[in-house]
């Protein structure tokens, strides 16, 4: 489409276009103490409003005319759909679409890496808040070893994978020796992430860690040199020469980011969220728009009238919990 009555700012806006996030489902098999602390509902109850495969199309091609290149499937729990081959064929096979990622726990990983690969998937990122089997479960309420099955499968059929650790409690300070042998069988990237508010039943503050403290050990105690400075994440990315992968930081806490967000988000309902942290939607299956210029205006304009950045070091003193990172996606 030819976005040249766009006004400047207005294109700004259309950058963030480039990277859409789907939530495919609000459903998940594991409880992760970070996300959801209370007991959740069976994932069959949650099942009525998700979007079906030929929606969730429909949605990714509206937005390659605004500018998507790019397109992360999360959840939830993405791989609890029984469908979710079909929407990854549906979504790669959208003209202009030249990167299909996936958010996964990993667990049923083992059983869909293959298919999944043929499908037309290029990046897994799996969420591994541990290597330690007792903590990995108590964290979770799954198994550790399911996932790192799932993990060799994946690197098997030549995915393109990264790791995503929440760093939930101190503990994980003492794992560390863990994940570095991690890297030792894998090449993969290890993204330690900040515990954020973002879950149902409450923030325990005293969970939260500062990477700078896994960042101090691996250089000081561990040898590691960074390898290279990731602008984006405002992180280095380190290494040391015995290793496959490398390791990675991302700070929404200490360093935050917002003013170089380039994500947009769509919930498992098909409606548009302008950011994390923020209670708008925009259901953008319910547009009564004619025109693709239409639809796109109002895309716009809500994004604009409804973004403000969060400080979310002060949503953590105050206390207050914004939206449920299931629902959403990370
Ligand atoms: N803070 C930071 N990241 C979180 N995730 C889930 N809950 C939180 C939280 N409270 C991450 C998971 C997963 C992705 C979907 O979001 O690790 O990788
Ligand atoms: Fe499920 Fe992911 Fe939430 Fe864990 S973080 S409970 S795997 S949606």
């Amino acid at each position: 489409m030819n976005l040249s009555f766009m006004e400047y700012d207005d294109r700004l806006i259309l950058r963030k276009f480039e990277y859409l996030r789907i939530s495919v489902t609000d459903g998940c098999n594991l409880r992760c103490l970070y996300c959801n602390p209370e007991k959740r509902e069976k994932i069959s109850s949650l099942s009525k409003n998700w979007l079906k495969p030929d929606e969730i199309k429909e949605i990714v091609k509206l937005f390659t005319k605004f500018g998507t290149k790019k397109v992360r499937i999360t959840g939830g729990e993405p791989l609890v759909r029984g469908d979710i081959v079909d929407i990854i064929k549906l979504v790669s096979s959208v003209e202009d679409v030249s990167e299909v990622a996936l958010t996964t726990n990993g667990i049923f990983l083992r059983y869909y890496a293959r298919l999944l690969k043929s499908s037309g998937l290029t990046r897994v990122n799996v969420s591994l808040p541990s290597l330690s089997d007792v903590r990995y479960r108590e964290i979770t309420g799954g198994d550790v070893e399911t996932v790192l099955d799932g993990i060799r499968e994946t690197i098997e059929q030549e995915i393109k994978i990264k790791i995503n650790t929440v760093a939930y409690g101190k503990e994980l300070l003492d794992e560390i020796p863990l994940f570095i042998d991690f890297l030792k069988e894998f090449k993969v990237q290890i993204r330690f992430i900040e515990y954020m508010p973002l879950c149902v039943g409450g923030y325990k503050r005293e969970k939260f860690l500062d990477l700078e403290n896994i960042e101090g050990l691996l250089i000081d105690k561990y040898g590691f040199r960074k390898s290279e400075y990731n602008r984006y994440i405002r992180s280095g990315i380190y290494t040391r020469d015995d290793l496959k992968g490398e390791i990675g930081f991302i700070r929404p806490v200490t360093r935050q980011f917002c003013d170089i967000c380039n994500k947009i988000r769509i919930s498992s309902k098909g409606e548009l969220i302008p950011c994390l942290f923020s209670s708008k939607r925009l259901n953008i299956l319910k547009l009564n728009e004619k025109t693709e210029e239409e639809i796109l205006r109002k895309v716009v304009l809500f994004i604009k009238s409804t973004y403000t950045k969060p400080d979310i070091k002060s949503i953590i003193e105050r206390d207050e919990i914004r939206s449920r990172i299931y629902e959403i996606g990370g």
